[in-house]
């Protein structure tokens, strides 16, 4: 069967701004850890975009919703929930008040599912203070409709106020400012806050639990559970110098506050750019500050992504590809023009070995892939990221570089910011603006047919300074090498090669080692020998450590990949780590039986798709 468009706009979205548009919404929400669930009501302002529409469509998931009114006159309004479920959710149709006007309030009233896969509910047990229980939401990319019935489309954007109430011990904190001290009623506190900046749907997010804050920096605070606040706020020091490095790229910070939230390990990003208020995962914390990255991954977001958004995610690399490319310059701007070009180098690696486990021909490694019937969980992956950040490091090149390309960054988002952009905005606005320049000509024979639709590697990259991945290099081809000969004793490496590599160049080393063949465990065993990475505290060292040995066929390696994959639920780590088990014949019994443990305890998309990937889930 082929899928259908669900509408012109967004193949993920029944609802249809283009002609009824939701412009605030207005959240009074109930949160109870005893259901699961969150209830109450939205009063969405509305406003016709074609005179003629007589409904608002708007999507939902797994949602009860009980009764919809029109605000001003208190009038039930006739709506209808599809019955059945899709990929995409249930349409929700509203019809519209018979009147003149052209703008409304409507309030659903509804309660969210237990199963919301926005939300995930953690008990006490599964926090770090053992004593409250804790919940948060992920709505990237269209988890939001399973939170409120909401036009769950990046191409509508919307500001927002809540009124929340929770369990009177615990914190309440959104994507947005709050407003006022809470309110005790009962057993319970009320939460305010206020969100003056239109957002695209996905930025809605919700955070209840145990939660302290400390001030990092003018406009920063870090919020965690009590046990993990002195560790954060070490480790986020920096937060003030990325931001304004990014103002120096970008323009001015429109959001007032920048805080950033620690949450429990399940959490299954690295980080997202929820405004005022991004949320990363605890496997930062790697104690010296050197997956920092990610912070200035989300701060660039707060241009690139929350002011220029997708319109849909068929041109999410819109917002990945260039939150890399800012990202990267924060990092030349912080520590020196080479470490941005390491960084790419990084990123090349890492695409190259994606784009080899997806295979070269999966049209999902296309920058624009085709997203009918697909849901956005499902083409995820470094692509856009990375393959995207090529091609704008492509451009600056073509263009004359950062002395041209930097200038004409920050009038793209001048341009477009508090709007929803295709790619073809771009590209015109890219000629456009070099149009009477020497750029002119070379931006006219740019490929952009095979940069934007053909899968695997990009056409061309850049040449970066490789001058800090030469050590990362030559590291791997000692190894290589002297696995290549058989292991003959004595080896020449040393605890001393590790010491004068920083942090992110032993990242890149396993990373280029993973690129080659298996090694034999032989090799990996006296890698262990002379380096103990088996004990290492940084995630991602870890990460590409366990895949080595993995890939070597270690069975010594085998508790400790399963430990690593199940003690946080970062997907990024626990998808390739459970592939590696289940490729391999030996692991994968443990592999399932530890999935089997643990997919309770994991949020929703990590669990479906490490199901999928363990072919677990259709
Ligand atoms: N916005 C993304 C996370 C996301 C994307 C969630 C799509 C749901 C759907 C976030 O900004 C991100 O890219 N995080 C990365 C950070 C990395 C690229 C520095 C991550 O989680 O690893
Ligand atoms: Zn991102």
């Amino acid at each position: 069967m082929t899928a259908e468009r669900l509408s012109p706009g967004d193949p993920n979205s029944f609802s249809r701004p283009d002609e009824v548009k939701v412009t605030h919404m207005d959240l009074v929400l109930d949160v109870s850890f005893d259901t699961k669930t969150i209830s109450g009501h939205v009063v969405l302002s509305v406003e016709k975009v074609n005179v003629e529409a007589k409904i608002l469509i708007l999507d939902s998931r797994d949602l009860t919703i009980s009764m919809v009114q029109d605000f001003d006159t208190k009038q039930p309004l006739k709506f209808e929930l599809a019955t059945s479920s899709t990929t995409f959710g249930e349409k929700l149709e509203i019809h519209l008040p018979d009147s003149p006007n052209f703008k409304f309030k409507i309030s659903v009233h509804y309660t969210t599912s237990s199963k919301s896969t926005a939300l995930q509910w953690l008990s006490p047990e599964q926090t770090l203070g053992k004593k409250h229980p804790f919940l948060f939401s992920q709505c990237q990319a269209i988890h939001c409709r399973s939170l409120i019935p909401c036009q769950d489309t990046p191409s509508n954007k919307v500001t927002y106020e809540a009124k929340i109430t929770a369990p009177h011990d615990l914190t309440v904190l959104m994507s947005a400012i709050r407003q006022g001290e809470p309110v005790k009623t009962d057993d319970k506190k009320i939460h305010k806050f206020h969100q003056p900046v239109l957002i695209p749907s996905y930025l809605l997010a919700i955070v209840v639990g145990d939660l302290q804050s400390r001030q990092i920096g003018p406009r920063s605070h870090v919020w965690s559970e009590p046990a993990l606040l002195d560790k954060a706020a070490y480790e986020f020091a920096e937060t003030e110098a990325q931001l304004s490095a990014a103002e120096d790229v970008c323009g001015p910070y429109v959001w007032g506050v920048y805080d950033l939230l620690v949450l429990p390990p399940s959490f299954p990003f690295g980080g997202m750019e929820n405004p005022c208020l991004t949320f990363v995962t605890p496997t930062l914390i790697a104690g010296d500050r050197s997956l920092v990255d990610v912070i200035a991954h989300e701060i660039a977001h707060s241009w690139t992504g929350n002011l220029v958004t997708n319109s849909n995610f068929e041109h999410f690399w819109l917002n990945e590809g260039f939150t890399v490319f800012v990202e990267r310059k924060i990092a030349g701007r912080l520590h020196g023009e080479a470490s941005r070009h390491f960084a790419a180098i990084g990123g090349k690696t890492y695409l190259a070995d994606t784009i080899e486990s997806m295979g070269a021909s999966n049209p999902l490694t296309s920058l624009m892939p085709d997203l009918t019937g697909i849901d956005p969980d499902d083409s995820f992956s470094t692509v856009p990221y990375e393959k995207g950040q090529a091609f704008l490091w492509y451009l600056e090149e073509l263009v004359g570089g950062p002395g041209e390309f930097d200038p004409f960054l920050k009038s793209y988002i001048a341009n477009f910011q508090y709007r929803s952009i295709e790619t073809n905005d771009f590209v015109q606005y890219l000629k456009h603006y070099f149009q009477n320049t020497a750029a002119a000509d070379k931006l006219e024979k740019v490929d952009w047919q095979t940069w934007f639709h053909s899968p695997g590697m990009p056409p061309t990259f850049v040449n970066y300074d490789d001058s800090l991945a030469v050590p990362c290099k030559a590291l791997c081809q000692q190894w290589s090498d002297w696995n290549n000969k058989g292991c003959p004793e004595p080896v020449c490496m040393s605890p001393e090669d590790l010491k004068t590599l920083s942090p992110s160049q032993i990242q890149e080393f396993l990373a280029q080692l993973l690129l080659g063949p298996p090694l034999s465990c032989k090799t990996v065993e006296k890698m262990q020998q002379i380096y103990g990475l088996d004990s290492v505290q940084n995630a991602e060292i870890k990460f590409r450590w366990l895949r080595l040995c993995l890939r070597a066929q270690y069975k010594e390696s085998i508790p400790l990949a399963v430990q690593f994959a199940t003690s946080q639920g970062r997907m990024k780590y626990c998808r390739p780590i459970f592939r590696d088990l289940y490729n391999w014949e030996d692991a994968r019994p443990s592999a399932l039986e530890a999935y089997d443990k643990v997919k309770d305890q994991w949020m929703y998309v990590c669990a479906y798709t490490v199901g999928k990937d363990l072919h677990v889930i259709q």
